[in-house]
This record gives structure tokens, sequence and C-alpha cells, in this order.
């Protein structure tokens, strides 16, 4: 039995309808399960329960039990490995290496965790598929158990309990009791599932809502960590319910440019760990590779051309090289192009406007091209100074000293500022051969360092 709940006031009705007539809001009305005992008992006949009340002070400390996962960058985004029962969402653009992230993790902890099975559930993809891409990813296939099911009560019974064949011929069959032996449940994806308690589609608010809760509920009972894949819309949020970032305990994101072998596994939300730690992967032939050394990633390496600034930012506590390129030429257009590729357009807007303002530099007349190397998005405003001293380079043709680097926030009055942990930045810079270092310490105005290097 079914009812749908306005998500804005609670007004309940029988049907769907795609504006709430109380607060009048529009798609507000999501399917949701009555249960039995809501129907049968009226408020007031409600039998009361004792509750427990405890003082904080007198709550036993339980230490977190994290079993690692056998690929350090997951684990340092985790805080340290996967905690038992944790719900995690791995939430990304589709083909940028969810279902590979998460075959690889299968089987690297089914060696760490003293071969206990995993269970891997697939409503996308056809056991087939994902046996050529165990292959392709040479992985040793043993131990982990596949289904390929999109009913999700079908499914928490199969993992639950039910007893499969006899032990005569249970040889080639699913162990019985699969979850209680079972080191990790992947779900990929979670807007595949359906329960037939609701009339939705699969990917509707009320059927995404429902079969997480009841999946994180099964492994949440027996402490087995679960993973759910989750589809990102066109506007960049995870398909389905907010709701569902709230329903998990940690929300992975895994982002990079699908054309790139980047890719950069993000931890937004944590309960048993820290959210500014960064994992960072490159996409191989052979799936995904931990990329030990970021910066040499991000530079090209042509020294001595107009337009390239290397800067250092930082991906979560880490100190990344980026290389910032321009190419500044005159237009044939009424309106001047200004094209980015992994740097914030309104960000450049507002460092032309402060060149023309500010630093007596106009390029108004010019189309303007910037780029991060590598595929990876500057988002900081860190790396202003490389921006802007890469697009007067490239307008006066004239490079910048070697083995020059530089970062620094410009303000609007075209001050520089001095970025969070300087000393990290300049270490990954020395570290790479950079010895001439243009930050906020030895310049205090973008003019002053154009005049400086460039003119
Ligand atoms: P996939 O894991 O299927 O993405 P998602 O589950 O997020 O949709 O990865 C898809 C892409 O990754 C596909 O375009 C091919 C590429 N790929 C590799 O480059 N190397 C590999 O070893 C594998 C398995 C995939
Ligand atoms: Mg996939």
């Amino acid at each position: 039995m079914t009812k749908f709940v306005c998500q804005q006031c609670g007004y309940e009705t029988t049907g769907w309808l795609g504006r709430c007539p109380n607060c009048q809001s529009w798609g507000s009305l999501i399917e949701t399960i009555v249960s039995e005992n809501q129907k049968s008992k009226s408020k007031n006949q409600k039998e009361r329960r004792d509750i427990e009340v405890v003082e904080l002070k007198k709550i036993r400390e339980e230490g977190l039990r994290r079993i690692p996962s056998g690929i350090g960058e997951l684990d340092n985004v985790l805080g340290g490995g996967i905690v038992s029962g944790q719900a995690i969402l791995l939430a990304g653009e589709p083909g940028i290496g969810k279902s590979t992230l998460l075959l690889q993790l299968a089987d690297k902890i089914y060696s760490k965790s003293s071969k206990k099975t995993v269970i891997y559930i697939s409503g996308e993809e056809s056991k087939n598929q994902i046996k050529l891409r165990a292959k392709r990813l040479k992985i040793d296939e043993a131990g982990i158990f596949l289904i390929e099911e999109t009913d999700v009560d079908a499914i928490i019974q199969a993992i639950g309990s039910r007893p499969v064949g006899n032990s005569n011929e249970s040889k080639n069959l699913v162990p019985n009791h699969l979850l209680p032996s079972a080191s990790l449940v992947i779900v990929d994806s979670i807007q595949t599932l359906t329960t037939q308690d609701l009339t939705g589609t699969a990917g509707s608010i009320g059927q995404v809502r429902e079969c997480a809760n009841r999946l994180i509920e099964v492994c949440k009972k027996a402490s087995i960590p679960l993973f759910l894949v989750g589809h990102v819309t066109k506007e960049g949020g995870v398909a389905g319910p907010k709701i569902l970032e709230h329903m998990v305990d940690t929300v992975l994101w895994f982002e990079g440019d699908r054309s790139q072998a980047l890719r950069i596994l993000r931890a937004v939300k944590n309960r048993f760990g820290p959210t500014d730690e960064v994992g960072i992967f490159s996409m191989t032939d052979e799936g995904l590779v931990v990329v030990n050394n970021p910066s040499e990633l991000f530079l090209s390496h042509i020294n001595n051309v107009s337009g390239s600034v290397p800067t250092v930012i930082l991906e979560g506590t880490r100190p990344v090289m980026v290389e910032v390129q321009s190419l500044v030429v005159p237009t044939k257009l009424p309106f001047p192009r200004h094209t980015v590729t992994g740097i914030d357009s309104r960000r450049l807007e507002m460092l032309l406007a402060v060149l023309s303002g500010r630093a007596g530099v106009n390029l108004g007349a010019y189309d303007v091209f910037v780029n991060a190397v590598g595929g990876i998005n500057v988002r900081e405003p860190g790396a202003d100074l490389a921006i802007a001293l890469s697009l007067v380079s490239a307008c006066l043709n004239k490079p910048l000293p070697s083995n020059t680097v530089a970062f620094g926030e410009i303000g609007l009055l075209g001050e520089v500022r001095s970025v969070s942990q300087e000393t990290r930045r300049l270490k990954e810079a020395r570290k790479l051969g950079f010895r001439n270092i243009i930050s906020g310490n030895s310049v205090k105005r973008v003019g002053e360092a154009i005049k400086r290097y460039l003119r």
C-alpha cells in the first residue's frame, strides 16, 4: 500500500499529482510506503516503549574498525580505510570509471580481507560485460560473486538467507548466507533497482530512496560495507533524491575529463574521516592506476614559450603543480571570444577586467584562450597571478624567465595576496626544479609583477 506525500508540506494523496494542491509546489509528491502498523494504530493507541537515555560521558568509546581497501588513494580519501557497515555513495558521470574502480576494489579487498567474498550487484551491465572488464583489468576473479538483478527484495533475499542447492551439488552455486560471510557489497547502480512495493519506475525518487534504504539497513545489520554507484544528472547533482546523500555515511565524487586520463576522487561528505583528501588516478588500458607524482601530469615541459606559466594549486591538502597556458590573438568578431579549459570562466573575466582597470593592459580587442594542462580543474584563486601573467605574456609574446612559477590571489584593486599553505606550495615547486618564485611575498600588485618580469 502506498501513498504520495508532498516533501514540502506533508500533504498526502493516493494518486500522483504534478503539483501539490496544498502548497502549490511542482513535482514534490513522492511515492511512499504506508506500513501496516501506521495504518492500523491511530495516534493515541500507539503502545509505549521504554527507551534508553544515556549521558554522553558514560558511553564507552569504540574505535572504528577499518578495512584497508588495498587501493592507497581510496583509503586516503576515506580517512584510512573502509569502516565496517559504512554506506558509501560513489557518484560520477557516465563513463568516468566508477564500475572500473569498484571492480578493482573488489579484487583487492578479496585478497586483503582474508579471502572473504565480495558481492557485486549489477543492474546495468550483464555478467558477460563484467567478465570482459575483469579480463581487461587482469584481476583474479575468485571470490567475486555477481548478481544480475534489479529487484531489490530478490537481491536482499539472495544475499541474505536463501539456502541454495544441497551439499552435494552446491560447488558451483552461491554459498548459503552469502551476506554474513561477505566483506563488501557493491551496487552498480542504485538508479536501476526497484521494489515492487512501489509503482514508480526505476530511478524515480521514491524507488531510489526505498531501495537504498533497504540495502543500507541490511548491510548495517550485518556490519558489511556497502558501495552504491550513483548517476549524475546534467545539472551535476546525484540523480534521484538529495536525500540519498543524507542516507549514506560517505559521498565520493569521481570526476575528470573523459577525453583525458586524469581522474580525481573526492570525498564531499564523510562521517568517518576528513573531506579534504583527494585521490588522483590515471585511466589506462589496464584500468585505474594511482598517480604518485601528479605534478608531472600537469606540466607540458615546453620551456621558454610565451603564455605558459606554471602555478601550484592545492588538491585537498596536496600541492600539485599545474601549467596555465594562454593564447591571445586579435579578434575578427564584434565580441571577442573568451574560451577556457579547466579554468573558471568568471574568474577569467574578472582577471581581464583587473588587468585593464588596474594594470593598464587592455585585451578587449583580442580573442583569449586559457587552458590548464592535463585535464585538471583549477578552481582556487591561488592560480590568479599565473593566469594574469600568462595572458600578458601571451599578448606581448614574451616568455617569463625560465624556471618561474607564480601563485597568488588577485583582488579587485589589482593587489596580489598570499595564499594558504604557502610553504607546502614552495616545497613542491622547488622539488620539481623551479627556483624563481613570484608570489604575494615578492610582488604587491599585479602591475608590478608585469613590469618586473614582462616589460
Ligand atoms: P566505466 O567503469 O564503465 O565507467 P562508469 O561505470 O563510470 O560508467 O569506464 C568506462 C570507460 O573507461 C570506458 O570508456 C573505457 C574506459 N576504460 C579504460 O580506459 N581502461 C580500462 O581498463 C577499462 C576497464 C575501462
Ligand atoms: Mg558503470
